[in-house]
């Protein structure tokens, strides 16, 4: 695992927006796996700004990461809406190439299916990956196995508590989810993982100096090939 470490978020936002336009700038058929969240929204507006500058996304194609079980487009806390307002609105990329799971799908199961299948019919070029403060990436919780695909699980009550700024209540939070498995995050070719902050400073050691455990799901990016940790000096702290 390549570690960079940041002054600020500003830093991080640039270095990690550097790399996901430099592998649309090679390839303009590129494919992007990208997360929700707080930390990558710095990167989302310098990708915005490159658009703007002349960067065409048209023929790019994106895989988001997870959704909540039960919203959709028509509810403002969903991870699809979230990803129209930081980014699809604002750039020139086809609708039609963005995926996300659909939270609102009748037969989850046959929705895990669905998006498993696509995954697989999309090898990703870079991934993009938060880190929750639990070691989570996408929403596979400590004890995820590896070799998981596409499924729903139960948010813990530290993932709950999380992301409940994002929400008028903490039980307005959903307590189901749908996330790419843990062995769907890594197929992608490259992977970039974002940490901000004081808050992720255990999990970034677990991450990238811990043992590589279930407990700790982001450890198993040291078995990977090709990832780039991206760390503000808050986040990189215990390293
Ligand atoms: C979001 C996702 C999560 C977040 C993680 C960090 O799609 O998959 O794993 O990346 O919870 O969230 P923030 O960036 O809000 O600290």
């Amino acid at each position: 695992m390549k570690i960079i470490k940041t002054k600020d978020y500003n830093e991080l936002s640039a270095t990690s927006a550097d790399v996901v336009i430099s592998e649309i700038r090679k390839n303009k058929n590129a494919v992007l796996g990208l997360a929700t969240g707080s930390t990558p929204i710095g990167m989302y507006d310098l990708m915005i700004k490159a658009c703007r500058d002349g960067l065409s996304y048209r023929t790019v194609k994106t895989l988001n990461l997870d959704e909540y079980v039960g919203l959709g487009a028509d509810s403002p806390d969903s991870y699809v809406s979230f990803m129209r307002d930081k980014l699809f609105e604002h750039i020139d990329i086809d609708m039609k190439n963005t995926h996300l799971p659909d939270g609102k799908a009748a037969d989850m199961q046959a929705e895990c299916a669905r998006y498993s299948a696509l995954i697989k019919s999309m090898p990703r070029d870079v991934q993009v990956l938060g880190l929750g403060r639990n070691g989570h990436i996408g929403f596979n919780e400590p004890g995820t196995p590896f070799d998981s695909v596409t499924h729903v699980v139960r948010l813990t009550d530290d993932t709950v508590e999380a992301n409940a700024r994002l929400f008028a209540c903490k039980d307005d939070v959903p307590r189901y989810a749908v996330t790419m498995g843990i062995a769907e995050i890594m197929q992608a070719k490259k992977i970039i993982l974002l940490a901000s902050g004081a808050g992720k400073a255990q999990a970034v050691y677990a991450a990238a100096r811990g043992k590589i455990t279930e407990t700790c799901p982001a450890s198993v990016l040291q078995n990977h090939p090709d990832v780039i940790l991206i760390a503000d000096e808050e986040a990189h702290a215990l390293l």
